[in-house]
C-alpha cells in the first residue's frame, strides 16, 4: 500500500520521536511530553508495519488488530491495577514477554524462512542463522532470568542471595556450550540445536539470577531490560524491521547506561552484581533485625514544633513514603512550613524507594515544585546548616554504616549525610531493618528523635499540629 522507501522514512521519523521521548523523560518537568513522543512514535511505526507487512491481507491485518488490542487491553488493565511499589516487578514481567516473544520469532523463522525472506527451508542464508541463534539466545535467558527477578520482587521466592556450590564453574561452562551451539547451528542450521541453544539460555538464565540478592535487584531488572531490548533487536534484523532495530538498540543501551548508573550510585562494580551474592530478603525488608537498645521516641506534636521553629528543614523521601502513599500530606506539611517562613528542601538519594526515579514521580504526583528537590551531591553538604533532617519511610539511604563500616553490605555507598544536621526525624513504623537487611546506628543517637506510625497517619497528625 505505501512503497518501501517511504516506510524507511516513516520508521526513521518514528525512531526519531522515541530518541526525543527519551530525551523528554530524563527530566520529571519534560517527561508527560516525552511520554507523548513516545506513542506518537510507536503509533506511526505500528501503521507503517501494518501498511507495509500486510498490503490488502485483511486476515493478517484481524490478526495483528486483534493481538494488539488483547495485548494493549491487558497491559492498559494491569497498569491501572498495579501499585507504584509494585512496578519493578511488573517490569521483570513484561520482559520475561520480549524474552518469549524473541525466541517464538526466531523459531517461526526457523520454520518458514520464506515467510521472513532468508532463504528456503534447509537452506536458510547464513547472516540469518547468526541473527536468529543470537537472538533466540537473549530471548531465553531474558525470558527465564525476568521470570525469577519477578518471582523474587514479588516475595514467592526469598530475596535472599541464594549461593549454589560451584556456580561460576556451572555458568562458565553453560556459556561455552552455549557459545558451541551458536556455532554448530549457524554452519549446519540443524533445527535440534536451535532447540539445544534455547533450553541452555534458559538454564542459564534462570541459574546466573538465582544467586543474585534482593537489594540488586533493580540493576538485574534494568540488565534484563537492556538485554529484551538487544532481543528486539536482532528479532528487527531477522523481520527487516528498521523499527525494530532501533527501538530495540534505544532500550538495549539505555537499559545498560541504566544499570551502569544505578551500580555506581550503590557503589557496586557491575560484575560483582552480576556475580551475585549481595543483600537481604526483599519480600520481609520490614521484619528484620529488631532491637532493644533505648531510643528517644517523640511524638508529632514535638515533630511539629520543632520544624515550625527551625530556619531550614531538609526532608528524605524513602521506600516507606511510597508505601504509605504520604506524599500528599508531605507537601502540605511543608506548605505549612514554608508559610511558617522555614525554608524547605528535598534530598534525593538516587536509589531511594524501589526503582530509578521513585521519590521525584511522587513528588512530581503531589506537586512538589522541582526547584525544591536536589540530588544526594548537590544538597549532602546542606546538611550541616540545616536545623532539622525530616527522614520519612527512608533507611538505608541514610546508613552511616555506608561510610563507616568495611563488613557492612552497603560499604561504600554514598549515603545522604542526615546526621549533620541538628535534629534528624525519622518516621517509620518500628525498629525494622531496611531493604539490605541492616540496623541503622542513626536511630541511638542522641540528635535523633524516632516518630514511630504510619508515614501518612504520622505526616497529617503532624499537619493537623502545624495548623493549630
Ligand atoms: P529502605 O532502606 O528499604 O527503608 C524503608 C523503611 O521504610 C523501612 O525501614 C521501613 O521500616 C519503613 N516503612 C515501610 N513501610 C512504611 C510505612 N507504611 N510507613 C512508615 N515507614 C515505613 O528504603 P530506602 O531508604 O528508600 O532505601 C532504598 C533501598 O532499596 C536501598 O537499599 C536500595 O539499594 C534498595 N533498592 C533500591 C531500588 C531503586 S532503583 N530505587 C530498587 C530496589 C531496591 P518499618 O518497617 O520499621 O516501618
Amino acid at each position: 500500500m505505501i512503497d518501501a522507501n517511504f516506510a524507511a522514512l516513516l520508521y526513521l521519523l518514528s525512531g526519531v520521536l522515541f530518541i526525543l521521548a527519551l530525551r523528554g523523560l530524563s527530566s520529571p518537568s519534560s517527561s508527560r511530553r516525552g511520554n507523548l513522543l513516545g506513542m506518537v512514535g510507536m503509533a506511526i511505526a505500528i501503521v507503517t508495519t501494518l501498511l507495509v507487512a500486510a498490503p490488502g491481507d485483511w486476515i493478517s491485518w484481524i490478526l495483528i488488530l486483534g493481538g494488539l488490542g488483547l495485548g494493549g487491553g491487558i497491559g492498559a488493565f494491569i497498569a491501572r491495577q498495579v501499585k507504584m511499589t509494585d512496578m519493578p516487578q511488573l517490569v521483570a514481567a513484561f520482559h520475561s514477554l520480549v524474552g518469549l516473544a524473541a525466541v517464538f520469532v526466531a523459531a517461526a523463522a526457523l520454520y518458514a524462512p520464506e515467510a521472513f525472506e532468508i532463504g528456503v527451508p534447509g537452506a536458510i542464508h547464513a547472516q540469518a542463522l547468526i541473527e536468529m541463534s543470537i537472538g533466540v539466545a537473549i530471548g531465553a535467558f531474558t525470558f527465564t532470568g525476568s521470570v525469577i527477578a519477578f518471582a523474587k520482587l514479588n516475595g514467592n521466592m526469598s530475596g535472599k542471595p541464594i549461593i549454589l556450590p560451584a556456580r561460576h564453574l556451572i555458568h562458565i561452562v553453560l556459556a561455552i556450550v552455549l557459545l558451541a551451539l551458536i556455532w554448530a547451528f549457524t554452519v549446519s542450521a540443524e533445527p535440534v540445536l536451535f532447540w539445544l541453544i534455547t533450553i541452555v539460555a534458559l538454564v542459564l538464565g534462570g541459574l546466573m539470577i538465582i544467586p543474585i540478592g534482593g537489594a540488586d535487584m533493580p540493576v538485574v531488572v534494568s540488565m534484563l531490560n537492556s538485554y529484551s531490548g538487544w532481543a528486539a533487536a536482532g528479532i528487527g534484523f531477522t523481520l527487516g524491521n528498521t523499527a525494530l532495530i532501533i527501538t530495540g538498540a534505544l532500550v538495549g543501551s539505555s537499559g545498560a547506561i541504566l544499570s551502569y548508573i544505578m551500580c555506581k550510585a550503590m557503589n557496586r562494580s557491575f560484575i560483582s552484581v552480576i556475580l551475585g551474592g549481595f543483600g537481604g530478603d526483599a519480600s520481609v525488608s520490614s521484619g528484620g533485625a529488631e532491637e532493644d537498645r533505648p531510643v528517644k521516641q517523640g511524638a508529632a506534636e514535638d515533630a511539629a514544633f520543632l520544624m515550625r521553629n527551625a530556619g531550614k528543614v531538609i526532608i528524605v523521601p524513602g521506600y516507606g513514603m511510597a508505601v504509605a502513599q504520604a506524599q500528599h500530606a508531605l507537601r502540605e506539611m511543608a506548605d505549612l512550613l514554608k508559610s511558617a517562613g522555614v525554608e524547605v528542601r528535598y534530598a534525593i538519594h538516587p536509589v531511594a524507594g524501589r526503582m530509578p526515579g521513585h521519590m521525584n514521580v511522587l513528588l512530581a504526583e503531589a506537586n512538589v515544585p522541582y526547584d525544591e528537590v536536589f540530588e544526594l551531591e548537590d544538597i549532602n553538604s546542606e546538611f550541616a546548616q540545616a536545623d532539622v533532617a525530616f527522614v520519612i519511610g527512608a533507611n538505608d539511604v541514610t546508613n552511616p554504616a555506608a561510610k563507616t563500616d568495611k563488613t557492612s553490605p552497603i560499604y561504600g555507598m554514598p549515603v545522604l549525610n542526615v546526621e549533620d544536621a541538628g535534629t534528624v526525624l525519622f518516621i517509620k513504623r518500628g525498629m525494622a531493618a531496611g531493604y539490605a537487611g541492616v540496623q541503622n546506628e542513626l536511630f541511638f543517637r542522641d540528635n535523633t528523635m524516632m516518630l514511630f506510625g504510619d508515614a501518612k497517619k504520622v505526616t497529617e497528625e503532624i499537619v493537623k499540629s502545624l495548623g493549630h
